[in-house]
């Protein structure tokens, strides 16, 4: 059997669907400052935070470990981990934040890795505590490097297998055609209720305010959900497009996201009217 079989098995474990609807509560209203959650999930950044600083934080932990394994120099090990824990706080939050609006199986697997890195930092907490008293703690040391080696596998299959942080828009770029396509009469598009239309093969939203009609691609960055079921709101003087499924808020004038989880654009098309049929085409450099 494959390893990681057993990880998929983990996506299915509805036992901790419990403690996870629990965490994700707590999370959801810790974080209930918008502005908080959209710097945490990194729409100032326009890339996820998470996998960002977390190369930091788990780097200087494994550094750490391997001067202790090879019995290098301990004053550096030292400041690796007391790196690695300084950072800790920044790189839960931001991977509490992305992971209170995923899906189910994500947030399963989700919290076997958090539960993971948890025993992981005690680890390495207990590890500096000890050498604050003069002991060695190498073993903590080595332990920690362990037990995040198993969290970080987790995390990698957050991300890689099931697509958590990707941009699930992205691939539109490719698909998306490059030559007009119709959509259908401007007549029969509803007053400012947005619908799903397809340009070539890509669905896509479509929303009519007067004779002006936006065209974005039907699909969410987040976690692909269709934009055309979502709400369209005004926000800060623009009209935006609010996701169905958790809420993220894109501009319906460029697809720019306005409040996350979301971090990257959902590709524009531009659009035309030629003899009462509306007709679009990916925007260049969308
Ligand atoms: S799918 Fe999650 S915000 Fe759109």
């Amino acid at each position: 059997m494959r390893p990681f079989n057993q990880i998929e098995r983990l996506e299915r474990a509805e036992a901790l669907d419990k403690p996870a609807a629990i965490v994700r509560d707590t999370v959801q209203r810790v974080l209930s400052d918008r502005r908080i959650k959209d710097a945490l999930h990194g729409v100032w950044l326009g890339h996820p935070v998470h996998p960002v600083i977390v190369q930091i934080t788990l780097g200087s932990f494994m550094s750490a470990s391997l001067i202790d394994l090879v019995g290098g120099n301990r004053r550096s090990s030292t400041a690796l981990i007391a790196t690695g824990l300084a950072l800790t706080p920044p790189t839960v939050a931001a991977g509490w934040a992305d992971w209170s609006t995923s899906n189910p199986d994500q947030q399963r697997v989700g919290l076997v890795h958090a539960a993971t890195n948890v025993v992981a930092v005690s680890c390495y907490a207990a590890a500096l505590t000890r050498r604050a008293r003069g002991r060695s703690g190498r073993l903590l040391s080595l332990a920690g490097a362990a037990i995040s080696s198993i969290g970080a596998t987790l995390g990698g299959h957050l991300a890689y297998h099931q697509a958590l942080g990707a941009n699930h828009a992205d691939r539109v770029r490719d698909l998306g055609p490059r030559d007009w396509q119709t959509l259908g009469r401007v007549a029969d598009l509803p007053e400012r209720s947005p619908v799903r239309c397809d340009a070539g093969d890509v669905p896509v939203f479509v929303l009519r305010r007067g004779l002006d009609v936006t065209v974005l691609a039907d699909r969410c960055p987040h976690l692909a959900a269709p934009l055309s079921e979502g709400e369209v709101v005004g926000t800060d003087g623009d009209t935006c497009v609010v996701c169905p499924w958790h809420g993220s808020q894109f501009r319906l004038d460029d697809g720019a996201v306005v409040h996350g989880p979301a971090t990257a654009a959902v590709p524009r098309f531009e659009t035309r009217i030629r003899n009462g049929e509306v007709e679009a085409r990916l925007a260049p450099g969308s």
